[in-house]
């Protein structure tokens, strides 16, 4: 028998503003944290000077572009697409009492546009980035006072969207400002383990806020959080490897335990304990916690391995996080290991941790694309990182995994996020646009494009395996 997702599984794309719109200061739009790192998440930051130039400051110019690029995903035939809200546009400096109109109206349009090709949106909060002003002028997140800003931001734009948006994600990768603090948390880089844990308990905070006036506001509607999913697996089948194992996974698990279970856990208050870790917290903190989200949103690109021998861990260690080489997987030309059945060891994981639904908001392969003679994008090597991922997919709903939907990450080309790279694609679409700002920001299908279109119209049926 052909196995199928079920009929109202949600399917689409995610993007990121930052990382599509452009426009960077159009309409009163204040700077953000990504528009001072010209580079990526990773910094550095840069003072930007009249006339200077970014490739996010036009990315692929979505701002001005969408109805063009939602029709080309209503083609698709998707359900659902997750974008963000860049909250500089909303609150230009971040401590301003009144929104900024114009910001809020091009939502409303972003939103109107989906809703005429029947497309539901997936809205998140805040997607690596933050008003460049709450950084300068109150140090981020490490300042409590930034918890109210942002909980004045989630209300007006829950009160503003709140017939228009019905799933809500908190902050983007929650777990990755213990690697890059200024672009989740607006620490430097050098912060200290103690500053960085007691931004994240504000930001902790301002979720569960966020999830109770979510509530409040909307009650038909769902919230989640959203983690970088970052499992990983002992290098070894020694006992020592096998519990650093567990400890590694708890350092990116802990944010799902206080955003669904609604405390800190035992073995984060060991930790803080051993490393001399004292956070400030409130009883009014501890009662916010307890506002969980609703749904768990997460990202899935690779795995690792851990050991627990530091020479080894010197030796070995690769990609952006780290971690130490699966040495039966092979890579991406980035690095990023590929492994297919490590999402559905994911998605059983989270299932049997919490029991709660869950939703794939972020997967797929950045490639350095180029046409072909014919100058199309034949891009089978993006189809068959998909198709077995999917398959995994499909299997965990089988073992009984809760599912919402999968957007899988950068349904059109846009910019990278680690790299600030316009080389590393993602998309179904290609856009044409060069490193220096170049190209004609023409859009146009990949192969992949009618293979996607093929697995949502089949509800999974055409995919192999
Ligand atoms: C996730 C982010 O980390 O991975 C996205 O939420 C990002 O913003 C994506 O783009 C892929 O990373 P990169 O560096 O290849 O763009």
């Amino acid at each position: 028998m052909t196995k199928t997702f079920p009929d109202d599984f949600l399917w689409g794309g995610a993007l990121a503003a930052n990382q599509v719109e452009g426009a960077y200061l159009t309409d009163g739009k204040g700077l953000s944290t990504s528009d001072v790192m010209p580079n990526g998440v990773f910094g550095p930051v840069r003072e930007r000077t009249p006339g200077d130039f970014s490739i996010k400051d036009v990315a692929i110019d979505f701002y001005h572009r969408y109805p063009e690029d939602i029709a080309l995903f209503a083609e698709m035939g998707f359900s659902c697409l997750r974008v963000s809200i860049a909250w500089s546009r909303i609150f230009p400096q971040g401590d301003e009492q009144e929104p900024n109109e114009a910001g809020l109206a091009w939502y409303d349009k972003l939103f109107d546009e989906l809703a005429r090709h029947n497309i539901q949106p997936m809205v998140t909060l805040s997607h690596y980035e933050m008003p460049w002003g709450l950084v300068e002028n109150y140090g981020g997140w490490g300042n409590r006072k930034v918890i109210a800003f942002f909980e004045h931001y989630a209300r007006t734009v829950f009160s503003r969207y709140r017939d228009k948006v019905k799933l809500w994600l908190t902050f983007n990768e929650i777990n990755m400002s213990l690697h890059a603090p200024m672009t989740g948390v607006g620490l430097p880089e050098d912060s200290s383990r103690a500053a960085v844990y007691q931004a994240i308990h504000h930001q902790l905070v301002a979720s569960g806020l966020a999830v109770k006036a979510c509530h409040e506001l909307i009650p038909d509607a769902r919230i989640g959080n959203m983690l970088l999913g970052g499992l990983t697996y002992p290098l070894s089948c020694k006992p020592e490897d096998v519990f650093a194992t567990l400890q590694d996974n708890r350092s990116w698990l802990f944010f799902g335990d206080v955003q669904c279970r609604g405390a800190y856990p035992g073995y984060m208050q060991r930790y803080f304990r051993e490393q001399d870790i004292s956070l400030q917290i409130t009883p009014e903190d501890l009662a916010a916690l307890r506002h969980t989200v609703d749904f768990i949103s997460f990202s899935y690109y690779m795995t690792g391995c851990v050991t627990a021998d530091p020479a080894l861990v010197e030796k070995l260690r690769g990609n952006i996080l780290d971690m130490v080489p699966n040495p039966h997987l092979a890579s991406s030309e980035w690095g990023w290991q590929i492994d297919p059945l490590g999402l559905r060891t994911l998605l059983n994981t989270l299932w049997d941790r919490y029991q709660k639904p869950l939703f794939i908001v972020e997967n797929g392969l950045g490639a350095n694309d180029q046409p072909a003679a014919d100058g199309q994008i034949h891009d089978d090597y993006r189809i068959s990182y998909l198709n077995d991922h999917l398959v995994q997919v499909r299997e965990a709903i089988d073992d009984g995994v809760e599912l919402m939907g999968y957007t899988s990450w950068g349904p059109i080309d846009l910019i990278s996020a680690s790299k600030a790279e316009v080389g590393k694609r993602y998309g179904f679409i290609h856009v044409d646009l060069n490193q220096d700002g170049s190209g004609t920001l023409n859009r146009s299908r990949k192969d992949s494009f009618w293979w996607y279109q093929q697995v949502i119209k089949t509800h999974g049926a055409s995919l192999k395996g």
